[in-house]
């Protein structure tokens, strides 16, 4: 199999990566206010916990974006150019673009990935199950310029970026983004994106806020993981799972809250906490159909359809490049 390893190498080495994330973790951690990237979260435990979440009843973006994406597949097949490359920003489980390959003529399929070995499980299992389709995996960090495999150089570009990830990127990094896949992409292009909705907030703060107490977990999994992965020593039950939404901002925020007064050891360096001290871990960005255009419009984008669930829940974004 050709896997293409993009432009920066160094990323897919593990000691690299560890050396990346332990850089994170002792910079957010000893900054004000303490932010810790998102990200992280997602090693074998976090990626397991986050399954479970979509499932999760409070949780509704992934089904309604995948209710979306069936309902409304032969429209989203009618925007594609025939033999399209399709690539995948961040590929996850795959189960989204599987709906988008079984709809359309899609020439090729190239998920964009920072895990080699996810990636190379993943790209095994869909030619199997779509045997003519060219997979052509890219082990990189989308949110840095990477290059496509020149086997699809040619091709009309659809990118998909779905699942609100978009939410997690501070605006001005979101607009960035859009910008960069812009010019990964190229003239022509057409990019789909999954966005999440500003709602009530209740409904918003029960998805983060879950009765079964998995998202405080996945939450919480992020100190385990600076356990076991950077010799740390976080009392994991000294801290409390905190999910608000914050108005002024439209987003929801994750943070974890230190119950207690302690100095915990990182890789040998002392982080100290006092009680209510907070992490914030992560935020989630909900738009409005109106604010997502405006701000496509911005990074180089010409909104084109966009769906959406009956009750205005999540919504699908088709793009098209501007010259
Ligand atoms: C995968 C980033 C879209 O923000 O809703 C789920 C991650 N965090 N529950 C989101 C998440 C807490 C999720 N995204």
């Amino acid at each position: 199999m050709n896997i293409h390893v993009a432009s920066r190498p160094a990323k897919s080495r593990p000691e690299d990566a560890r050396d990346a994330f332990a850089a994170d973790v002792i910079a957010g951690l000893t900054r004000h206010p303490r932010q810790l990237p998102p990200k992280y979260f997602y090693d074998e435990t976090g990626s397991r916990l986050f399954e479970q979440i979509t499932r999760l009843p409070e949780y509704y973006p992934t089904r309604t974006e995948l209710g979306i994406l069936r309902d409304h597949g032969q429209e989203i097949a009618r925007i594609m150019p025939p033999h399209a490359a399709l690539i995948e920003f961040g590929a996850g489980a795959t189960t989204k673009a599987r709906l988008l390959l079984a709809r359309c003529k899609i020439g090729a399929y190239v998920p964009v990935d920072i895990s080699g070995a996810f990636l190379n499980g993943q790209a095994a299992a869909l030619r199997a199950d779509f045997p003519d389709l060219a997979v052509h995996p890219v082990v990189a960090d989308f949110t840095a310029p990477f290059n496509l495999p020149r086997a699809v150089q040619d091709m009309p570009k659809v990118g998909f970026f779905p699942g609100s990830t978009i939410g997690n990127f501070e605006p001005h990094e979101a607009s960035a983004f859009l910008r960069g896949a812009r010019d990964i992409l190229g003239e022509g292009a057409t990019l789909i994106v999954g966005v999440d909705l500003e709602k009530d907030e209740h409904v918003l703060r029960a998805a983060y806020n879950d009765e079964a107490g998995v998202t405080a977990k996945f939450n919480l999994n992020l100190l385990r993981r600076i356990n076991r992965e950077l010799d740390g020593d976080f009392d994991v039950a000294a801290f409390a799972h905190h999910a608000v939404y914050n108005r002024e901002q439209y987003r929801i925020e994750m943070h974890l809250v230190s119950r207690t007064a302690r100095t915990v050891q990182i890789m040998g360096r002392g982080i100290a906490f006092r009680a209510g001290d907070s992490i914030h871990t992560e935020s989630s960005y909900k738009y409005s159909v109106e604010r997502f255009q405006a701000l496509a419009r911005g990074a180089g984008w010409i909104p084109g359809t966009t769906w959406t669930d009956p009750d205005g829940m999540f919504s699908v974004h088709a793009l098209l490049a501007r010259k």
